[in-house]
């Protein structure tokens, strides 16, 4: 069911006139809606979680972190994916319990390693043997043990954007295959009496709506575990598949269910797991952008409309790529609708413009919209993913403020950022002794 609905002229989102929502909060604001993430958290539950044993879900919180989001994670019972001493922080400030807390990252600092042994992260996915060296000094100084996971790169090429691609053979992320590099690595890790050497992870890339490249991925992690078990009789308990299940965007992107990945990827490790005369390990899924970018929306307010004859009519927003980078980034296509005019014909074509001193800063180009003046309430959709968290101060813009709606309800989980919050931590000049 949708949480998007028209009544009045306005756009509603789940259950809330986001009109109203702009009056009361002001703009650039981001919108979440909290059944839009359920319907997901509830699709991994039934398809993943309860029909099959040993499986887990660690969202990415690197898509929207906050420390509402990491409550509500662990109030659907799902573990946390963090790549930071900051997202870490969040999520302990959240009371995330640190046994269901994975910590992923390709260059992770003394600090951060000795905040998620001190706490109790369940496991640390690291990139390489000196990341496993530092951390097992780390534990011995604090008298713990780490489950750790190497995280591989298994050389697969995905059909996304570059910038988001992640498994391919020349990447920054994982271990290469290579079996002079990767197993003396592995053979060290599992002599260290401070680690507990669990398992493989792979991240192969994001926004992907085709299977065959997360089955190819798990082939290769697959036979790396039955080399592991022949090599050094070391059984892997876990295998870590990582995110990247692609949103609708625009018209003609696919979101496909849950179970169109996950459902073949269980079946090849099941069958390999049978035929190799393996235990089948527990089988871990992160998903970021696809439990929250459609629950998102984001609502500006539209200011100065340009006209150019003969050439198009910008108008634009009071945010911009400082709240929305990913079109300036990516190149990434969004839809719009005015919301004050939800249901107005769209006679008119607009570029949508943001205020930042930057050419790239074009959220949408060419839009269908009704005749629209200052004023005008602007939604962008499937913002929930990767806007608010890659959010910056750019010409000193404030970070907006994100409102989380359920059913008519609506409640603040981040409050705008003030300009004395924004300067909070300038000195005044000194005098040069
Ligand atoms: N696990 C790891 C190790 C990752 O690096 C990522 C994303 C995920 C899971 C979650 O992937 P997802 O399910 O969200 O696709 N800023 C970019 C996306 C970068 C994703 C980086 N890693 C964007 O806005 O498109």
């Amino acid at each position: 069911m949708s949480v998007k609905t028209i009544e009045n002229n306005h756009l509603y989102w789940d259950g809330c006139d986001t009109v109203a929502l702009a009056q009361k909060y002001g703009t650039p604001l981001y919108v979440l809606s909290e059944n839009a993430i359920l319907q997901r958290t509830q699709e991994l539950h039934r398809d993943f979680l309860a029909k099959y044993d040993n499986v887990r879900v660690a969202f990415a919180s690197k898509a929207f972190n906050t420390v509402a989001m990491c409550q509500l994670i662990a109030r659907e019972g799902l573990s946390l994916d963090v790549v930071s001493g900051g997202e870490l922080y969040t999520a302990m400030k959240a009371g995330f319990p640190g046994e269901h807390i994975e910590f992923n990252g390709n260059n992770k600092s003394q600090a951060e390693l000795e905040m998620a042994v001190a706490y109790g992260v369940g496991r640390i996915i690291v990139d390489g043997l000196t990341e496993v060296e530092r951390l097992a000094e780390i534990c011995r100084r604090l008298q713990k043990t780490a489950k750790i996971l190497f995280r591989i790169t298994p050389e697969i090429t995905v059909d996304t954007h570059d910038f988001i691609s992640t498994g391919q053979k020349d990447s920054k992320f994982g271990i290469p295959l290579n079996p002079e590099i990767l197993f003396p690595q592995i053979e060290a890790a599992i002599a260290l009496p401070e680690i507990e050497f669990y398992g493989l992870h792979f991240h192969i890339g994001s926004q992907l709506s085709d299977n065959s490249t997360h089955l190819a991925a798990a082939k290769v992690a697959l036979s790396l575990v039955n080399e592991i078990k022949e090599r050094y009789d070391f059984t892997i308990k876990e295998l870590n598949y990582g995110g990247g299940f692609g949103v609708e965007y625009v018209e003609g992107d696919v979101r496909q269910p849950y179970g169109y990945f996950l459902e073949p990827l269980m079946a090849l490790t099941e069958a390999y797991c049978g035929e190799h005369g393996l235990l089948r390990p527990n089988i871990v899924i992160e998903p970021g952008r696809s439990l929250v970018a459609e629950a998102g929306i984001s609502l500006h307010t539209i200011g100065e409309i340009k006209t150019l004859p003969g050439l198009r009519t910008y108008a634009a927003i009071d945010g911009g790529m400082t709240d929305n980078i990913r079109p300036g980034l990516y190149q990434a296509d969004y839809t719009g609708l005015v919301a004050n005019k939800a249901a107005a014909k769209r006679t008119e074509s607009v570029t949508i413009s943001g205020k930042a001193c930057e050419s790239t800063d074009i959220l949408m180009k060419d839009l269908p919209v009704p005749p629209l003046s200052a004023g005008d309430i602007f939604v962008t959709f499937t913002t929930g993913a990767y806007g608010y968290s890659m959010a910056s101060n750019y010409n000193k813009l404030p970070i907006p403020a994100v409102v989380l709606v359920k059913d008519g309800q609506d409640q603040l989980i981040v409050a705008r950022q003030s300009y004395e919050q924004m300067i909070q931590n300038e000195r005044f000049l000194e005098e040069w002794r």
